[in-house]
Formats: structure tokens, sequence, C-alpha cells
């Protein structure tokens, strides 16, 4: 795939526009693996976050919550963005918004901290990581944090009708390269609004 997987758009805007948030398979009512995460990377409330393919996810909500002040939530479907400024209300004017691909975002500014849960795993093609990892790079400051979790190497072979790769937090590891640093990983198993059980690969690296 030599750009942006085109489908990618249409697809999610579509889930987002057809189904209910906490129907998603990934929906959580309480994202605490990431609040957890976060809070060990003993970053202060007055850094930067962004929440790369947050979707509708309540991360956003708890991290105002908690005094942060520069969050940046981007995803590649408005529909799952609209859904988290609603439930928002006027909180969300304090909050950046960016409907990108991730494959094709150039950001314009820098990040203490990236967060992405269950969005890597969806780029299948070694392009579309190299374009991620181009990214990464632009938007993480020296010393940055990057919270990464994926589907497990036992995980589902699909997340949303679509295909995933799979991975060990070496493998996760190996994907960024030398410029990461792995500070720590954790298997977690999130169980789905229907009851299943999902295992995933979480990953806190520090950007060199
Ligand atoms: C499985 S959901 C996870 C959502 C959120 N991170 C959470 O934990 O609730 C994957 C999210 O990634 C978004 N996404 C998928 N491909 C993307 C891409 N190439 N660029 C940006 N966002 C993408 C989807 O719209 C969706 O919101």
């Amino acid at each position: 795939m030599a750009g942006p997987d085109e489908t990618a758009q249409p697809h999610w805007q579509h889930v987002y526009s057809t189904k209910p948030a906490d129907q998603a398979s990934w929906f959580q009512s309480s994202p605490r693996p990431s609040l957890d995460a976060i809070a060990r990377a003993g970053v202060p409330s007055g850094a930067s976050l962004v929440d790369v393919g947050g979707g509708a996810s309540r991360l956003v909500d708890l991290l105002l919550d908690r005094g942060w002040s520069d969050l940046t939530v981007l995803d590649i479907a408005d529909a799952a963005l609209d859904i988290a400024r609603t439930r928002l209300g006027t909180r969300a004017s304090t909050v950046q918004w960016i409907v990108a691909d991730i494959t094709d975002w150039r950001p314009a500014r820098r990040y203490d901290v990236w967060h992405d849960r269950a969005v890597f795993h969806f780029l299948i093609e070694e392009a579309q990581r190299r374009a991620y990892r181009a990214a990464l790079a632009a938007a993480m400051r020296p010393g940055g944090h990057v919270i990464l979790a994926t589907f497990a190497a036992d995980g589902p072979e699909r997340c949303s009708g679509l295909p995933v790769r799979r991975y060990a937090p070496e493998a996760l590891a190996a994907e960024l390269g030398d410029a990461y640093e792995l500070v720590e990983s954790w298997a977690e198993r999130h169980t789905t609004p229907g009851g299943t059980v999902q295992p995933f690969s979480w990953c806190r690296f520090r950007r060199r």
C-alpha cells in the first residue's frame, strides 16, 4: 500500500455513526490501564498529551477531571470525536480535536505523552507502520512517554471486522526501534461489553 488506506475513514465513520459507543468491543467505562500508566509515567497535569485514535474514549474526560489542560484527541472518524465532544459539553472547548489518519498526519507541535490504545494493531502493512513511526517521531519531544496497547500475541485476529497484527511487548519494542526505551510492559485482559475477554499487550516507552 503506497499511501493511507482509503477504506479506513469510511469504515470508522460508519461504525461510530451506527453503533452506540458503549456497545463497541473496545468500550471501557473507565480507562483504568491508561490512567495507571500515565500516573506511573510521573508527568504533571500541565504536560501535553495526544490520544491517537482516541475515538469516543472517556480517557479525555478523566484527564480533565484530574486537571490536565493540554489535551489533544486525534481520530480518523469525526463521528467518534463528536460523541466525545457532545459528552463533554462546554469542557470540549478546552481540548484540541484533530480529524486525521495517523499514517498521514504531520504534527504541528510536540507532545510530552503519546497514548494509543488499539490503533497501531490495525496497521498491517509495513508502509503504514513506517508512516505511523514518522508521525510519532515528529510529535514526541525527547524524553517524552509513549503508551501503546495492542492485541496480544494470543489476542483476537480481528477488531471491528478488520484484520489486526498482534504483538508481544518485545515485538512492539522492535517496531518502534532504538529511539524508544521500553520502560515497562504488562498484559491486560479486556472484557468487552458482550463479555468476551481480549488479551492486550501494553508498553510504556521513553523517547531517547
Ligand atoms: C478500537 S478503537 C479504539 C478507540 C480508543 N482508543 C479507545 O480505547 O476507546 C480504534 C480507533 O482508532 C481509530 N482509527 C483507526 N484507524 C485510524 C487511523 N489510521 N488514524 C487515526 N485513527 C484511526 C478509529 O476511528 C477508532 O476510534
